[in-house]
Parts: C-alpha cells; sequence; structure tokens
C-alpha cells in the first residue's frame, strides 16, 4: 500500500502544496500554510473499497417545491441582503471579523424568527449556554422560543438536529469551531471546516432547513478563513464595519436565489443592533459644508442610492516622497485620479501630500466616485468649499473624459430628497429624470470641471510656486 502523504494547505484560501512554505503562492499571505491529512477529505479514504454506483432518478426542471421557499426576518436590512428571507433548504455563510456583531445579528434573526413561530436552533461552539442567555437577555430576545446548543461535534450536532420535528432555520456559530470524528486535523483546519460545512450543507438540502453558518475573518491564519467554503454554500454575506463607529454593513457577495450587491446597514447600540434605513443621513451627519475639500458623491448599492461625504486634505509636503494615504477608498484608483489631473490639467501635486477619507467610515466600490474625489482634491487644493448643496458622480478615464454611470436618475432622486438641488455629472448620461426642480450641471472632461470649482485659481497657485 502507498505510503499515505502528506500535504500542506493554506488556512486562507485552501491551496495545496507539496511542502512547506512561508507564503501562499494562491493568495500571497504568509505563514497560513500547516500540514494537514489528505485522508481525512470527504468521501476519501485510502482504506476503503472503492464502492460502485448506483444510479439515480432523473427528474424534470418543473415539479412541486416544496413550501414557500423563503423565510423572512421581518428584519428588513437583513431581509434585504438576503434577497428576501432566508431560502429553506439552502446554507448562507455570514463572515466578519471577530466582534463585529455576527453573533448578535444572528440571535437577533433568530429571536425575530422564533416570536414568527418557526423553529429556529442557535447551535454555539464559541460561548458556553449562559453567555448566551446572557446575550439574549441584553438583546430583549430572551422570552423567545428559540432553542440553544453548545456543541462542537458534527456527528453530536446532526444526531441533535434530527430528534424531534425539523427545523426552519439552524445557526452555526461558529463553522471554525466545528470537528469531525472523520478526520484527524485540529478544529478550524481547512479540512475541519469543509466536512463541518459539508455535513451542514446535506443536512440542509435532505431536510429543506435553512442553515446559516458564521465565519470569522482571520488576518493571521491560525484558522480556516470562511473563503474556503464560499464556493460550498449558497450565499454569502459579509458583515463590516470600522470598529471606531458604531454602525455595520452586511453586505451580499454571492446569492444563488437573489441579488449580490445589495447592502443592508445596521447600528450597534447598548441593545443590540438598529436598523438604519436611510443610511445616506447617517453617513452626511456631522457635515461641515463651509469647509473646502469635501464632496458629496451619490452612490449606488445593489439597488439602493447612498449618498456620502468624500474628504480629501491636500497641502504641502515637507517629505521627499509626498505621503498619500486613503480611507474608505482604493488607493490605486486614488493615484490613478492624481495622474489625470496633473496629466490633463496641469494640477501637479507631486510635492503635496493627498489625504483622502470616506465619511463615517463607510468603503466606497464603485468608479462612479471619480468625479467627487477629483472635485474634492481640487476644492482642497484650492482652499474653496464647493457649493453646500450639490453632489458629483462619474467615472473619469485616463483620457481625461468623464464616463457616464448607471442609475443617474436613481442618484439624483436621492439627492433631491435630501434637500441637494444641484448635481454635477457626465454629459451623454442616460434615463435622466424629467421636469427635476434641482440645477443639473453636465461635464464632458475633467478639466471642464476642475474649472468650473476652481476657476483659474489652481492654475494661477501652480504658476506661483514656479
Ligand atoms: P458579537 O456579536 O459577539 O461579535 P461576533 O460574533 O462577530 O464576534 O458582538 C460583539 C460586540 O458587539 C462586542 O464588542 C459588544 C458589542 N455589542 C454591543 O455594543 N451591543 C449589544 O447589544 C451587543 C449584544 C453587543
Ligand atoms: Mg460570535
Amino acid at each position: 500500500m502507498a505510503r499515505a502523504k502528506t500535504q500542506f494547505v493554506c488556512q486562507n484560501c485552501g491551496t495545496v502544496h507539496s511542502r512547506w512554505a512561508g507564503k501562499c503562492d494562491g493568495c500571497g499571505e504568509w505563514n497560513t500554510i500547516v500540514e494537514d491529512d489528505p485522508t481525512g477529505a470527504v468521501g476519501r479514504g485510502p482504506g476503503k473499497q472503492h464502492k460502485k454506483g448506483k444510479p439515480v432518478a432523473l427528474t424534470s426542471l418543473s415539479g412541486d417545491i416544496e413550501d414557500a421557499p423563503r423565510i423572512q426576518t421581518g428584519i428588513a436590512e437583513l431581509d434585504r441582503a438576503t434577497g428576501g428571507g432566508f431560502v429553506r433548504g439552502s446554507a448562507l455563510l455570514v463572515g466578519g471579523d471577530p466582534g463585529i456583531g455576527k453573533s448578535t445579528l444572528l440571535m437577533q434573526a433568530a429571536a425575530a424568527l422564533a416570536r414568527r413561530s418557526h423553529r429556529v436552533i442557535y447551535v454555539s461552539g464559541e460561548e458556553a449556554v449562559a453567555q448566551i442567555r446572557l446575550r439574549a437577555k441584553r438583546l430583549g430576545a430572551a422570552d423567545t422560543d428559540v432553542l440553544l446548543a453548545a456543541e462542537t461535534n458534527v456527528e453530536d450536532i446532526l444526531a441533535t438536529l434530527a430528534q424531534d420535528k425539523r427545523p426552519d432555520l439552524v445557526i452555526i456559530d461558529s463553522i471554525q469551531t466545528l470537528w469531525s470524528d472523520v478526520a484527524d486535523s485540529a478544529p478550524g483546519t481547512v479540512t475541519q471546516v469543509r466536512i463541518g460545512t459539508h455535513a451542514m450543507i446535506r443536512f440542509a438540502k435532505k431536510t429543506g432547513a435553512a442553515i446559516v453558518l458564521v465565519g470569522h475573518v482571520t488576518k493571521e491564519g491560525q484558522i480556516a478563513g470562511p473563503r474556503v467554503i464560499e464556493h460550498m454554500v449558497d450565499a454569502v454575506l459579509y458583515f463590516e464595519g470600522d470598529r471606531g463607529h458604531h454602525y455595520r454593513i452586511l453586505r451580499t457577495v454571492k446569492n444563488r436565489f437573489g441579488p449580490t450587491d445589495e447592502i443592508g446597514v445596521f447600528e450597534m447600540s447598548d441593545g443590540g443592533l438598529r436598523e438604519v434605513s436611510n443610511p445616506s443621513e447617517l453617513f452626511l451627519g456631522e457635515r461641515n459644508d463651509k469647509a473646502p475639500g469635501a464632496a458629496v458623491f451619490a452612490g449606488i448599492e445593489g439597488t439602493r442610492p447612498i449618498l456620502v461625504e468624500v474628504q480629501a486634505l491636500v497641502a504641502p509636503s515637507s517629505l521627499g516622497t509626498p505621503r498619500r494615504a486613503v480611507v474608505g477608498w482604493d488607493s490605486a484608483r486614488l493615484s490613478m485620479i492624481l495622474a489625470v489631473l496633473e496629466a490633463h490639467c496641469g494640477i501637479r501635486l507631486g510635492q503635496h501630500d493627498v489625504y483622502l477619507n470616506v465619511a463615517g467610515g463607510y468603503r466606497i466600490s464603485e468608479p462612479a466616485a471619480d468625479m467627487a474625489v477629483a472635485s474634492a482634491l481640487v476644492s482642497s487644493l484650492a482652499g474653496l468649499a464647493l457649493p453646500a448643496d450639490c453632489v458629483y458622480f462619474g467615472e473619469i478615464s485616463l483620457s481625461g473624459a468623464v464616463r457616464p454611470v448607471a442609475h443617474t436618475a436613481q442618484r439624483l432622486k436621492e439627492a433631491e430628497k435630501l434637500g441637494f438641488g444641484q448635481a454635477v455629472f457626465p454629459q451623454g448620461s442616460a434615463d435622466l429624470p424629467k421636469g427635476g426642480a434641482g440645477i443639473w450641471k453636465t461635464v464632458n472632461a475633467l478639466p471642464d470641471l476642475v474649472a468650473s470649482i476652481a476657476g483659474s485659481k489652481v492654475q494661477l497657485d501652480q504658476d506661483d510656486d514656479e
């Protein structure tokens, strides 16, 4: 018999290596590779006889579907992110940094569903029953019929779930604590996490229960991250937020049963997570509209418009290599905009430090923010405040042209709703709303935008430097 070979698996991305290395080729993370026993993988094992396959019945696409396929929690922000509620017979992964509020969110969801007389089982491998009860009390959920278990063994969990009536929702907090007798490796390794997940998904498919798996995102790679099971589950949500800020964003990154790029916004309070149904008001909350360097971006997240403030500070640098610091946006994108400003608008920032911040700890992923960023930069450099009631959006190309972006009407409507009377966006934008009350100004290229903000001021300043 061939000697069982050991393999080395990256705990971050699951790439298999034949020997140990400090850095994973797959994802580029350091110190994430650990020795793993390949015989523990699901459905394999050198000792086992190969079983002859047996035919399965083929069926048609049309046919009966059991039950109402979705269970809604009534927490609108959560239902929005899941695409209309948890889907029966599916597995959903909720990932996020430790301490961000995953357990809190799911306890609230469990309580809400239990109040709607669904059978909900919450299995925690991280906290003792007393701790969970304490949290439930804090959340005002102690009086609900959520069934609790503190267990980590996969076989025991499955046996528990198989008792009595089929549950509607099972929450496993977290996948990294699961371990199965099938494999020898320690809990939290890629093998154990995959076996545990696989077992739970099978349970969901077989019984029609909805399964929610919690996964911690880990930087150090000591335990396998949610990445390694993203492909196995039906939907993936990430719970994000800045520790310094109170609100949290639940972001859909994969959904086999609904739209992706949806977000749900929450605020962490003493009594748990509170829904934020109008995020724009939150992100624009403490705005100082007289200061230069602040531009309001009219963004879209999934189907919903969101206004956020982009703040820039451009100041002469005392360093040989000026600083570029970005919070809440892509730093490569900032470099690109600086290069375009320099090449096509004659604005030289080689001797300036540039700081960019998206207010409130929010993260923008849309290229449509380019125009807002450029406006904030120019405004800061010129020392001129932008009009307080103006929003900006549009993509900037390397040629200095500005390109229209999708959902113009929705962005403008949201801006109008929140009292913004002006908007600057690319010429040729489709779906303009009819008869809006605001002053909509379209620009063709970046130099037009710069001229409209600073007139000749920026150019003059630059000449003074020489
Ligand atoms: P938790 O849900 O335990 O995070 P995770 O499961 O993602 O690790 O949330 C932990 C944090 O949330 C903790 O720092 C305390 C805070 N918190 C509140 O501010 N208010 C609350 O009502 C609760 C339950 C937690
Ligand atoms: Mg937790």
